[in-house]
Parts: structure tokens; sequence; C-alpha cells
């Protein structure tokens, strides 16, 4: 397995696989590796003959009052773990490396940038935009994994993709979950223990709207109550950013519940933002 700094590297070394006729899979992730990230480099191995993994702490997705500064780093261990799983290059850029000259440009993908996560996190997708479409021209790969744990992300990742011609697939992977229903999460290791046992309440909330739209598909004003009713009691120290039930497509919020939709929630807990969603289609 090759860990490369350098863009040319990179570069060089995907030409090369290319050349050899081998099909590039792309896992790009911002590091402190875990079973999520672990389940997307698998479907990226059992897909594609090259696996490239990014690790890169992109500083512009970041708001000036979250947590870069303290999110984990752990290059040692996530280089140990690629090894294991087959991964072919690792590209662990320095910041200067993706933007020390003076970039200019961003890319924006309107309207579902601007809903659920993208009302309370302003110029968070466009610094994921930004870098990915970096990545994607550094890279240059044929399949790109990307987790539905951050449904919205993968979706805005593909309008991208798809409005910029990228020449490259991006492909979903489900959501890895702890034993007790917590989707696995780098942010879950700020919880407290008390937090920690109240967190399986985001998924507890989603079977439970889940469980409803199927059984009598109620307005869906009326399943984001029942959903928030929920987590007041068992996730009392949690504070509800959204609970939303929202078209899978453009992410506006729907009012009746007949028909596919995506069941979406962020809740602050002490310094953890917790984000998970369920789909549920049509009954
Ligand atoms: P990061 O949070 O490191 O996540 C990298 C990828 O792992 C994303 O596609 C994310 O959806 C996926 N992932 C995280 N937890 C998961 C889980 N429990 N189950 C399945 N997949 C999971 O998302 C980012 O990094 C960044 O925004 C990035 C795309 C790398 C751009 O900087």
């Amino acid at each position: 397995m090759k860990v490369l700094e350098s863009i040319e590297d990179v570069r060089r070394s995907v030409a090369r696989a290319k050349a050899a006729g081998r099909m590039i899979g792309f896992v790009p992730t911002l590091g402190a590796l875990h079973g999520g990230h672990f389940s997307l480099i698998e479907a990226a191995r059992s897909a594609c003959e090259f696996v490239v993994v990014s690790i890169f702490l992109n500083p512009t997705q970041f708001g000036p009052s979250e947590d870069l500064r303290a999110y984990p780093r752990t290059p040692e261990a996530d280089v140990a773990a690629c090894e294991r799983l087959g991964v072919d290059l690792v590209f662990m850029p320095p910041v200067e490396a993706m933007y020390g000259s003076g970039s200019l440009t961003e890319v924006h993908v309107k309207e579902i940038s601007e809903t659920l996560c993208g009302r309370t996190r302003p110029g968070h997708f466009a610094g994921v935009c930004t870098v990915v479409a970096k990545l994607f021209n550094i890279v240059q790969p044929d399949k790109a994994f990307f987790g539905a744990k951050d449904f919205q992300q993968a979706a805005i990742v593909r309008r991208m993709v798809r409005d910029l011609k990228f020449p490259l697939e991006i492909v979903f992977c489900p959501t890895v979950r702890e034993a007790d229903g917590l989707a696995v999460s780098t942010r879950n290791s700020y919880l407290t223990e008390d937090q920690r046992r109240q967190a399986p309440a985001l998924y507890g909330a989603l079977r439970l709207a889940c469980r409803q739209i199927r059984q009598s598909h109620p307005p869906a004003e009326e399943v984001a109550a029942a959903m928030r009713d929920y987590l007041a009691a068992y996730a009392p120290d949690g504070q509800v950013d959204y609970v939303q039930i929202v078209d899978p497509n453009d992410f506006r919020d729907v009012e009746t519940t007949d028909r596919p939709v995506l069941v979406a929630l962020a809740v602050r807990m002490g310094t953890a933002r917790l984000i998970d969603n369920m789909l549920v289609d049509a009954p």
C-alpha cells in the first residue's frame, strides 16, 4: 500500500493503475476512521480493482464555531486500518497542497444545500463540494463511495457530479450502526456516558416515524411531532436542531407521507451534533 502526500504522485500512481486496466474506487474521509468508513472501503474493494482512500481534515467545511480543532486525528491507526482492508493508496495531502496557492474557486450546489443541515451549517456543503471536486480531479476515480448516514451530502455530491459532468459514479452505502442503533460517527466520542445512553433515541425516533408512515401514512407534521415527543422523553439532554420529513430528491418538506420520504434529524448533545436519517418508501 502506498501512502502519498503529493498530488503529482497520486496522479502518477492512479494513471499507472488505469493503464493496467484497473477500475479506480475512491473513498474520501476526514480521517479518524471507524466502522462506517470501513464499510465504504469494503464496498470499494469489492467493486473496484484499485482502491484509493483520502484522509484530509478539510478546514473549509467547518464553521468558525465548529469542532475543527477538537476533531480527532489518528493517522497511524488510519493507515494501519487501510492496510488491513487491502487499500492500494492512501492520499494524505497537507492543507497547503489543497488550498495553498490562494484558491478563489468554490463549488456551490444550490437549493438542495440550503435545507436540513445546510440551514444550521451555512457554507458547510460548499466546503464539502469544493474539496470533493478537487479530490475527484486529483484521483479521477470511476466510482466514489459515500455513506447514507450523510444522505444530504451524498445527494449533493451526486448532483454536483451530474451538473459538472464528472465522469464517475457516486455509490451510496448503508448506514453502519452500533448494536443499540446509534449511527457510528467520530462525533460519538464527544458524548458523556449519560449522553451516550440517550443517543440511540435518534434511531428510535426514526423507527417510530417509519412504523407510523407504513401503518397509516399520517400527515408529515403529525409524524414529526411524535418524533419530537419521543426525543423529549428518551433523550432529554438533546436539543433538536431539526426533525424533518422531506422529499428525498429535493429535500423540501412534504405534507403527506403516502409517497417515498426521507425522515431526517439533527440533535445537539453537549458538544456533539448528531445526525441520522431513514428513507421510507411508499407503502
Ligand atoms: P467523514 O465524516 O470522515 O465521512 C467519510 C464518509 O464516511 C462519508 O461518505 C460518510 O457518509 C461515511 N460514513 C460516516 N459514518 C458512517 C456510517 N455510520 N455508516 C456509513 N457511512 C458512514 O463526510 C466526510 O467525511 C467529508 O464531508 C468528506 C466527504 C470526506 C469531504 O471532506
